[in-house]
């Protein structure tokens, strides 16, 4: 699995036997999707999912490019927001693909962030037991990591991502040009988990990453290439565990604290989103392998001093709002796990890029690190 060069464009394999796709990465692949899917797909009917805030600016250009290439499609843009990714809009989605009369061999197209495709995706799973799924992220956090892998869902009453199922797409088009509409909170968000690869086990990345960030953000060759090192990242370990039995758990690194900051924020974008949380718990789960003396606090004071530069937050401090105590946090994180006898999993590190799953974490530990860090 290589990330091969067709200047400036980049494509990524996803080698998954008879459900493998490609990844393509560059400027000006929304016009092109046409004839991407029609030199991949049978069918020459599509269903686009889309968003308030995408459809003004993207959905016009897609239809026409798929026109030209022979596809029919029809169209349906929903509300943007976390709150979209529901059972409701599942059921709108799925019932507006059936009208289109999309078979099997027609393609779900999702045009928008995470919470578009994973909902799009999870629709294009169940419809007819599975139609061909593309899809055309446009978000920093999308491209490099909800397009890729095939898990798809919407939330539940309960949670989080409850309700869902594995949909491998068929195409990934990742337009890096579409991502210059983007707010930079939400760029910056995603860029959190760009830098997350170099910190699993990729030094050189993150390292390239502290010296070559702000050009990933101005958009030009550099942010080709991050977005290309992130879905080979994402699609190696996906190969590898395409059901998240082991070591696609290290996708989680910053992710236990960040979900229990999400969770005691209660999912308000105003104050954190997901990206951000990630932020500052790859820097708490640095600080906290350093305070179990698993790594040195030189490590914990380097990635945070990289992603306060590019704007994010790096402590819980920098919330805005009061957060509960540390035993509401703690509480949190428990619902998230599963929890063995007080033992807690997490992603820790024994420094730059040696992330590592610990399934042996006592919660008191925890306990007593989140009052710590609460208290400064
Ligand atoms: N399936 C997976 O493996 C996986 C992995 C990580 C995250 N996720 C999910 O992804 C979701 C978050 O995704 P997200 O951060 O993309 O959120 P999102 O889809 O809500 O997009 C963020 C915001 O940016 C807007 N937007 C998107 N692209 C734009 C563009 N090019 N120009 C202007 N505005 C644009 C959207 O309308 C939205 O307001 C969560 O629901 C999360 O659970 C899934
Ligand atoms: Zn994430």
């Amino acid at each position: 699995m290589t990330v091969q060069s067709r200047s400036p464009e980049r494509l990524v394999h996803v080698p998954l036997g008879d459900r493998a796709y490609d990844i393509l990465i560059g400027p000006g692949l929304l016009a092109r999707a046409g004839g991407e899917i029609t030199s991949r797909l049978k069918g020459r009917k599509a269903a686009i999912i889309t968003d308030e805030h995408v459809a003004p600016l993207y959905l016009e250009a897609l239809m026409d490019g798929l026109q030209t290439d022979g596809i029919e499609a029809v169209s349906l843009t929903l509300p943007a927001g976390e709150k979209t990714k529901s059972f409701d809009h599942l059921a709108t989605v799925c019932d507006m693909v059936l009208a289109a009369r999309i078979e099997r061999n027609d393609a779900v197209i999702a045009l928008g962030g995470g919470v578009i495709g994973d909902l799009a995706g999870f629709a294009a799973g169940i419809v007819r037991r599975g139609v061909r799924f593309v899809q055309i992220p446009t978000s920093l956090l999308s491209q490099v990591d909800s397009s890729v892998g095939g898990k798809t869902g919407v939330n539940s009453r309960h949670g989080k991502n409850l309700l869902g199922v594995f949909h491998q797409p068929d195409l990934v088009l990742a337009d890096t040009s579409i991502l210059d509409t983007l707010s930079p909170r939400e760029f910056r968000a995603g860029y959190a988990e760009v830098a997350k690869y170099g910190l699993i086990d990729n030094p050189q990345f993150f390292e390239w990453l502290e010296k070559n960030w702000q050009k990933v953000f101005e958009g030009g060759p550099e942010r080709i290439e991050a977005i290309a090192v992130s879905c080979q990242a994402k699609a190696d370990v996906v190969v590898e565990d395409e059901r998240e039995m082991g070591r696609r758990a290290l996708l989680n690194l910053g992710h236990t604290f960040g979900h229990a900051l999400e969770a005691a924020t209660h999912y308000d974008s105003a104050r954190l989103v997901h990206g951000e949380g990630v932020a500052i718990g790859m820097v708490l789960a640095h600080e906290f392998s350093s305070r179990l003396n698993l790594a040195s606090p030189d490590d914990a004071k380097r990635v945070e001093g990289h992603l306060k530069a590019v704007g994010l937050p790096t402590k819980m401090s920098d919330i805005p709002g009061e957060l509960p105590g540390a035993d509401v946090l703690l509480d949190a994180i428990m619902q998230d796990k599963k929890v063995k006898g007080g033992k807690l999993t997490f992603i820790l590190t024994r420094g730059i890029g040696q992330s590592f799953v610990a399934d042996d974490v006592p919660s008191s530990e925890v306990l007593s690190f989140l009052k710590e860090k609460l208290a400064k």
